[in-house]
């Protein structure tokens, strides 16, 4: 398959682009767009046909559910049932935006999206070329981020371009996103609302509006036997190529013991290299240094990681050491992502 790859810019008039990709989508074609968070991978969420397309393209297993993207709160009732009051209050107050919910699904949802279960997951994300692209198909669009299954999200173009050239017809170009990181996932079928994955919109913004918010076991308690409830956590996600060495500990212990990890691999003829925020670079020796932010700086840290994560693998790199970053609003859902990619270890230092 040809992919067709289309530039918009800020200033440009994207109304011809973003009607062929609406076509694109209705007769069951496969359209990488960009959104706030991540970029996606879409397709007409209500044919199975289309939306079987994506499993294929991503190599994705099939019980993985996808998250339906719509451009207006009227469309909720049409794909959701038994929608609780506190749902109405927090789409008011994050959408457009970040924020994935999962509520009990209406029969016009079929399997193929749910992973067959009896739940659906909505967004309207804010990213005016999703929500243009969106409104013009007037269909709710299946969109997992546009990465290959077990790859890092892609934030910027190239990743897509990287991971799913030839492989979808239309890759829009909306530049890097700003937030770097997949949507927070909220499921509001249980009692108590339960964050499934952490991402920008945090547990104390959502208590903030409505009151009591539990976090999924799976995130905050490290046993293995735990299964996570959103199906997509429990894979091996984002994992480098490359090993990923997550340090915790007091700053100066953490900062000695990488360098001479670092030392001993680079003696050894390894390609070693290091991620570190502006403020420690001095302190690092090691032939490689990634800048990913500065310390209190976390959305910048959150938008960096997945980005730094690829290069590593460009360049072919055998082992990433890493301290652990402040767990503050965004960052707990940096440190999540982080984790995974280290093979859900950390390494203390005292
Ligand atoms: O920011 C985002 O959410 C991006 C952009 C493109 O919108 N999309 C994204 O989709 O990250 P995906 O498919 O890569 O991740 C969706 C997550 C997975 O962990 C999946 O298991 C979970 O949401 N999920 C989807 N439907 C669910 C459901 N009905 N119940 C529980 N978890 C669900
Ligand atoms: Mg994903």
């Amino acid at each position: 398959m040809i992919t067709k790859i289309y530039h918009i810019k800020a200033n440009n008039e994207p109304r011809r682009i973003i009607s062929e990709a609406a076509k694109c989508l209705i007769n069951g074609g496969l359209v990488a767009f960009p959104t706030e968070t991540v970029y996606g991978i879409g397709a007409n969420a209500l044919s199975d046909e289309a939306v079987k397309k994506i499993y294929i393209a991503k190599g994705r297993p099939s019980d993985n559910p996808l998250i339906a993207h719509i451009h207006d709160i009227k469309e909720v009732g049409k794909y959701a049932v038994d929608i609780p009051p506190v749902a109405y209050k927090i789409m008011d107050k994050f959408w457009p935006g970040p924020l994935t919910i999962i509520f009990k699904r209406s029969n016009l949802i079929s399997d193929t999206i749910t992973g067959g279960l009896n739940t659906i997951a909505l967004r309207i994300p804010s990213n005016e070329i999703a929500r243009q692209l969106i409104a013009e198909a007037n269909i709710p669009i299946a969109a997992p981020s546009a990465n290959i299954s077990g790859r890092p999200s892609p934030t910027d173009v190239n990743h897509v371009i990287e991971d799913l050239e030839g492989k979808v017809d239309i890759i829009i170009d909306g530049g890097p996103t700003d937030i770097g990181l997949e949507s927070t996932v909220l499921d509001v079928t249980t009692t108590i609302p339960t964050i499934l994955r952490p991402g920008k919109i945090t547990k104390n913004m959502l208590e903030a509006v409505i009151g009591e918010v539990r976090l999924d076991d799976a995130l905050t308690i490290s046993d293995h036997n735990i299964i996570p409830r959103a199906p997509g956590m429990k894979y091996k996600h984002y994992a480098p190529k490359g090993r990923l060495i997550l340090v915790e500990g007091e700053e100066d212990l953490s900062i000695k013991q990488i360098n001479k990890w670092v030392k001993e691999k680079e003696a050894s003829g390894h390609k070693v290299a290091i991620i570190s925020t502006s403020e420690n670079v001095d302190q690092y020796q090691c032939h490689i240094v990634k800048i990913i932010g500065s310390k209190d700086n976390h959305d910048q840290i959150a938008a960096n990681l997945f980005a730094i994560l690829r290069q590593m693998d460009e360049e072919n790199i055998e082992f990433i050491y890493t301290r652990a970053f402040i767990e503050e609003d965004i960052g707990f859902a940096t440190m999540n992502r982080l984790t995974k990619a280290a093979g859900n270890k950390k390494v203390l230092i005292d």
